[in-house]
């Protein structure tokens, strides 16, 4: 089987969905409720400090950032360098080394994750140094997503979900399947004219149930692993995708397809945005979605500064990772505002594997992950410098809602039939009526 990149073909009806940002910042709203076409929406971005760990505490180390508030965050000098009061960094949401992953997710991209399940493609991202929590945060966010998901699939009892899942390393411009052990090589990325990048012969699962899924994902976590140990160092220069495909169609017999496709015979205007089986907050956005959600634990970004600060293409003992430098060269191209010229998406397999995410038909989230210790001041500051290039990265997301021509054909047959039926046979109590009108 094969995992695709969102694609929008042109049959899929544009809509947004609703939403309700927490930030306080003036940014693009995350979304237009009812609007009918695709908004411009900026990524959202966060930042998560950790607590100092072991060993930079057993090191003596300071702590060198401070959360002033939800958004904002300060470098702290030590007292020797206090004379000038650093600018602060604001984002979307700023979480301190106190906060819990719960919080970030219910705070910072739930909105984003759940975007998923309304029919629109969504991306997470962890960003940051080695050991600055991304992979903590990203395990996190998942398992939350995973319970909002089947919590959803429990409440939208209208719909059939089918969940898919697959697995993916990027190590060295390598992809590896990460639920197949077997597949030890590394698969080719192909352009499908309608899908767009597909990984040649990634294994999709079909998760049964909700604890399925999570052996799923805990099969690529173990996978991945196996590959720490056998690469050395692995883990800070991999990137890693998990990636669940939410397909959605409304049960045949629900009042939903019924009143669509009633609307459809009246040739209301603006059916879509009218018809509430296609208001978001009912969960109902179509009669058939189908939509991925990218769950992305990218490489240590200081791979990223090493290489470009040295410019070199190959280091001894270290290979570059040609993905994350891309990456931020995207990211740096797309927040100039220069949408219009050249995007270098094709120039590693990160950043064509994602990207619709990166300024296409997607709801992104990035939480930049930072260690607080004084040492890793530069380090830290270089990931405020991309999640500030980040907050400047516009989406157009859609919600990829697929009318199945079967389901809407035979619905429409049934629904002339009945019609026909009624013009045929006279309703006898009108026909009394009509009668004792004439009488009269
Ligand atoms: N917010 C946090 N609170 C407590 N411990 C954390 C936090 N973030 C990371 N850690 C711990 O720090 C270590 C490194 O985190 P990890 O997520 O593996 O870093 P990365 O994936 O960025 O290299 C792990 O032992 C992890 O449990
Ligand atoms: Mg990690």
């Amino acid at each position: 089987m094969t995992v695709k990149t969102p694609g929008t073909p042109a049959s899929k009806v544009d809509r947004t969905p609703a939403s309700t940002p927490a930030s306080k910042i003036d940014r693009t709203p995350v979304s237009t409720p009812g609007g009918p076409r695709a908004k411009e929406e900026k990524i959202v971005v966060t930042v998560r400090l950790r607590p100092l760990n072991k060993r930079e505490q057993l090191a003596k180390d300071q702590v060198a950032w401070e959360c002033l508030d939800d958004n904002t965050i300060v470098y702290k000098p030590p007292p020797q360098e206090r004379s000038v009061q650093p600018a602060p960094f604001t984002f979307d949401k700023v979480f301190g080394p106190a906060s819990v992953t719960e919080a970030v997710y219910e705070e910072g991209v739930k909105n984003v994750a759940l975007s998923s399940l309304m029919g629109i493609n969504a991306t997470i991202f962890a960003y940051g140094q080695t050991s600055s929590g991304k992979t903590y945060t990203m395990r996190g966010i998942t398992e939350k997503a995973v319970i909002d998901i089947y919590n959803h699939i429990i409440n939208t009892p209208e719909r059939d979900f089918t969940i898919k899942i697959s697995g993916l390393e990027i190590y060295n411009e390598n992809v590896r399947d990460l639920l197949n052990s077997e597949s030890g090589r590394s698969l080719k990325l192909l352009d499908d004219p309608e899908k767009g990048t597909v990984v040649e012969k990634l294994v999709e699962e079909t998760a049964s149930n909700d604890q399925h899924l999570r052996h799923l994902i805990s099969i690529c976590e173990a996978q991945r692993q196996v590959g720490e140990t056998a690469l050395n160092d692995n883990s800070s220069r991999s990137h890693q995708i998990i990636r669940l495909t939410i397909e959605s169609t409304l049960r045949e017999n629900s009042d939903c397809v019924r009143s669509f496709v009633a609307s459809l015979v009246r040739k209301e205007q603006n059916t879509f945005s009218e018809n509430p089986c296609f208001n978001f907050t009912s969960g109902l956005t179509s009669v058939n979605a189908n939509d991925v959600q990218n769950f992305v634990d990218l490489a240590g970004s200081e791979r990223a500064s090493q290489s470009l600060a040295d410019g070199a293409r190959l280091r001894e003992g270290c290979h570059i990772n040609l993905s994350l430098m891309t990456l931020t060269t995207v990211i740096r191209k797309l927040s100039s505002g220069k949408r219009s010229g050249h995007i270098p998406y094709r120039d590693s397999k990160l950043t064509r594997i994602l990207q619709h995410s990166l300024g296409g038909n997607a709801r992104t989230a990035i939480i930049c992950t930072l260690s607080p210790a004084l040492s890793h001041f530069e380090q830290s500051r270089n990931t405020l410098f991309f999640a500030t290039r980040a907050k400047e990265v516009t989406n157009n997301a859609r919600v990829n809602m697929v009318v199945s021509d079967k389901q809407l054909v035979k619905h429409l047959q049934k629904e002339v039939a009945r019609l026909e039926a009624e013009l045929r046979t006279p309703d006898p109590l009108r026909e009394k009526e009509l009668k004792i009108q004439q009488v009269n």
